[in-house]
């Protein structure tokens, strides 16, 4: 009765849906293996963690955090972007910490775009971009992903009447888990810029990279018009902490701080100060955690492959995307596959129309789990 049309707007998800699927099995005896929800199962670094216990017992974090009390995180994130990618920022103008990078995406599209505004997704994509460009009263146009396209956008194939305030990107991607180089974000930049479009690139994987590969930054191809949110939740295993930055844009950033000055005060102090511990951290620190996701990348998708299933072998991010041959209808596929075996996986809809017949695991197990749970999955009938 309450409901704003706003709220009656935001798509409802299949992961309830999941969820359901799940009791069942558990009520049946099974026993599960979630692989459906893409949250790092490892733990923080130790230093990060010692760096939050002591903030906690240091009263001076308990007050209400101010903008110059986030000057130390802003530093070390700009210091991260310099060292790791070569772009320069200013702390002060370029750079604003966030509560996560959903938070940031959701109060951004807020910041710079009007109710009937477009915005250009992928498709498929990250579910809840779907529920922010909802929120902010847009209009969504999408462009696909394809596999024979390595799940990049075709951007010169959008209609040139198709002048979106926003395009958002995300690569290393979920839920494809595909990779892009810098020339892609250097095309990217220029078509935003030939149509007054914003280009947000959504970089939560950035040091979630196997083997040799490292990701770019999209604001390697400039910062005028380019925004970029970063999250430690997946580089740095601190998904309950809340915590990430923007960078880029100064007018788009400052545009993003007057709408999270009516909305929130900043996280607390100490997990400001955990995160910039994080990101001042030598780079081994972070390959340790990416290492573990590759190993689990190296058992899950021969595996899945045996059963003909096809995947590509994934160079970063923690996901595997796999297309089985024969299901049309991934939900049923995956609510059958819940009920029957107890294994968990994300069924390609729920990313959007582009990722019918495929399902999407997270690496969030150890390998011998993985191998187990492709093995049980060949089981399931596809229809
Ligand atoms: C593409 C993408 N963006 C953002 C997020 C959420 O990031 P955060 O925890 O920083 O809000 C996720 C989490 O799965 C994600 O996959």
């Amino acid at each position: 009765m309450w409901g704003s049309q706003r709220a009656a707007a935001v798509p409802g998800s299949v992961f309830a849906l999941m969820d359901a699927a799940k009791g069942r099995a558990r009520a049946a005896g099974l026993d599960i293996i979630d692989l459906s929800i893409g949250s790092s199962d490892l733990p923080p670094p130790e230093p990060v963690l010692e760096v939050l216990r002591a903030a906690t017992r240091d009263a001076e974090t308990y007050r209400y955090p101010l903008f110059s009390d986030t000057a130390p995180l802003r530093e070390a994130a700009a210091g991260y972007l310099a060292r790791r990618f070569g772009v320069q920022l200013d702390p002060q103008r370029e750079v604003l910490p966030l509560i996560g990078a959903q938070e940031g995406l959701a109060h951004l599209l807020l910041a710079v775009t009007d109710p009937g505004d477009t915005l250009l997704l992928p498709d498929p994509c990250y579910p809840p971009y779907l529920g922010a460009a909802a929120v902010a009263g847009l209009k969504v146009v999408t462009v696909p992903l394809r596999p024979e396209a390595g799940f990049l956008p075709d951007l010169d194939a959008v209609p040139e009447g198709v002048r979106p305030r926003v395009l958002l990107l995300n690569y290393p991607n979920n839920p494809t888990s595909a990779v892009a180089d810098a020339a892609f974000f250097w095309r990217a930049a220029a078509w935003c810029g030939a149509r007054g479009t914003l280009l947000v690139h959504d970089h939560p994987y950035a040091e979630l990279t196997f083997g040799a590969y490292r990701a770019p930054s999209a604001l390697e191809a400039g910062v005028d018009g380019v925004v970029e949110l970063h999250s430690l939740s997946k580089t740095h295993h601190m998904g309950g902490f809340r915590v990430g930055f923007a960078a880029g844009d100064a007018g788009a950033l400052a545009a993003l701080s007057r709408v999270k000055g009516a909305i929130d005060f900043h996280a607390y102090l100490g997990i400001q100060r955990a995160a910039a511990h994080a990101l001042s951290l030598p780079d081994e620190v972070g390959r340790v955690g990416a290492a573990v996701f590759e190993q689990r990348r190296d058992a899950l998708v021969p595996a899945l492959r045996a059963l003909g299933w096809e995947v590509a072998l994934p160079q970063a991010s923690m996901y595997a995307w796999a297309r089985v041959p024969g299901v049309t209808d991934s939900v049923a596929f995956a609510v059958r596959a819940a009920e029957t075996t107890g294994v968990a996986v994300s069924p390609g809809a729920a990313f959007g129309a582009g990722g019918e017949g495929f399902v999407r695991f997270a690496l969030v197990q150890p390998p011998e789990v993985l191998r187990g749970a492709a093995r049980q999955l060949g089981t399931v009938p596809t229809a």
